[in-house]
């Protein structure tokens, strides 16, 4: 069955369904002269539209065989567009066309052009639909982790390793760019363990260093000026729950082998405090630092690392992952239309299409921004390009064919690394080129398995 736009006229006025099929010939037409003869064609061919003639033999004065025709068209394939066309006591008719689910109506004599904007309106309104039911489909295929949306295998996969490494208290580090999640999957991680205690995040990158020891660790009142009171530290509020570490690679090296003692040992001490607390957390940590350089240039230690990384999640990059620009898009969409312009309804087709070829470098966080930053921009119903600010050239795009092909490269590249788990063999079975080749290509790419 062809993707193209399928119209099927049932029409018994042969002159008529000739004129019609002439002026509509941009669509690939059928017609049908009797309720028998559009059933066919309906199960054959699946057309998205149809225009429908309410009289049709051996009624043909009358709406009865019409409206049959209209009921069990509905029932074969309920999505089905149709325009319901008839001459006889038309306002009753329509009324009744709409109640069985017709979706227009038209009234003879027939209007070729006026008919003709009907028709491509169902057309537009039926793909709408169709890729409305694709994404919620999709959407609901990551639902059960802290409001992660996705529909991306990659994604899926990453989501899978934290749901099952939730009860296992092992150490978690996420590696993602900016805005790809890491936190939101931290929150999800906690979520989905066995940890009855708090989820408290603490981002090492904000903190100048002077206070972020005693922001992880605590004080007693009086450990130096300002301490006017006893504190406790991040850890210890962590207690018996899950301690998040963000840009965990910003942590000083002195601060490093204080929180490797924790690791080790397990108690706190407090700044200006004798006696060690006993704590019971689990850590998540993130980083978009490449901390294997760290450990290579002495401002990492390596033993904290592996404390760390008992088990190291990568969170692919938006663009990476295939479909999620769209539906995280009208996701978020959603959510901000509620509160803040209940008129926007969707997307143009310009602004999907700007959404697909977007490269996202501030991933999901700049998706988010974007779209509501549109939403409030808006001023008809549907979001466009120019809303979402992508309508100028797009400067993530490869501007000439050797770039085009290196961009597709790496995005197969990255999608089969992943899909084989980083397996070279695999990954080149994939991709249906040589083990060299692939060695080849991602030298020259600078990929990492
Ligand atoms: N898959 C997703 N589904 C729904 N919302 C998401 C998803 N990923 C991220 N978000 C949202 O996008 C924003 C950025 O996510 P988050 O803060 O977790 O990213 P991050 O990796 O920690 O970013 P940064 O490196 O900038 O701190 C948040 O508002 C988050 O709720
Ligand atoms: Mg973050």
């Amino acid at each position: 069955m062809s993707q193209d736009k399928r119209l099927l006229i049932v029409e018994d006025d042969l002159g008529l369904q000739r004129q019609l099929r002439w002026a509509y010939e941009g669509y690939d037409i059928s017609c049908a002269a009797t309720r028998e003869e559009a059933i066919t064609r309906i199960r054959a061919e699946e057309p998205q539209v149809v225009t429908l003639d309410l009289g049709l033999p051996p009624d043909p004065d009358g709406t009865e065989e019409g409206f049959a025709t209209l009921e069990a068209i509905l029932q074969l394939r309920p999505d089905t567009k149709v325009i319901v066309a008839s001459g006889h006591g038309a306002h009753e008719s329509m009324l009744k066309a709409i109640a069985l689910g017709a979706w227009d109506f038209y009234q003879k004599p027939i209007d070729i052009d006026a008919l003709g904007l009907i028709v491509a309106r169902a057309f537009h309104v039926h793909g709408l639909e169709q890729e409305n039911r694709r994404l919620s489909e999709w959407a609901g295929l990551g639902a059960g982790l802290g409001g992660i949306v996705t529909g991306a295998p990659e994604m899926l996969k990453v989501m899978r390793t934290v749901e099952r490494v939730a009860n296992a208290d092992v150490s978690v580090m996420l590696l993602g760019a900016s805005g790809t999640g890491k936190e939101l999957l931290a929150r999800g991680l906690h979520d989905a363990s066995r940890r009855k205690g708090n989820f408290v995040a603490i981002n090492c990158a904000a903190i100048p260093e002077t206070l972020l020891e005693s922001e992880l660790f605590g004080h007693e009142k009086g450990a130096f000026t300002g301490a006017v009171k006893t504190t406790e530290g991040k850890i210890e509020l962590a207690d018996r729950g899950t301690l998040f570490l963000d840009e965990v690679g910003d942590i000083p090296l002195p601060l490093q082998v204080k929180l490797l003692r924790f690791l080790q040992e397990r108690v706190v001490e407090r700044v200006g405090g004798r006696k060690p607390i006993p704590v019971d957390t689990r850590i998540v940590c993130a980083t978009h630092q490449n901390l294997e350089d760290m450990i290579a240039n002495g401002r990492f230690r390596e033993d904290l690392y592996y404390r760390l990384a008992e088990i190291v999640v990568r969170i692919p990059a938006l663009h990476e992952r295939a479909g999620d620009p769209g539906l995280l898009a009208r996701h978020f969409l959603q959510k901000h239309a509620q509160t803040m312009n209940p008129g926007v309804r969707g997307f143009a087709p310009d602004a999907l299409a700007a959404i697909d070829a977007w490269q996202w470098p501030g991933n999901v966080r700049e998706l988010e921004n974007r779209v509501k930053r549109a939403v409030i921009m808006a001023d008809g119903k549907m979001v466009s390009a120019l809303d979402l600010d992508l309508a100028a050239p797009d400067h993530g795009q490869p501007i000439n064919l050797k770039a085009a092909r290196e961009h597709a490269d790496r995005k197969a590249i990255r999608h089969a690394l992943a899909r084989a788990d980083g397996n070279i063999s695999g990954t080149a079975r994939l991709l249906g080129i040589s083990r060299p080749t692939l060695y080849d290509l991602m030298k020259a790419y600078d990929l990492q398995p």
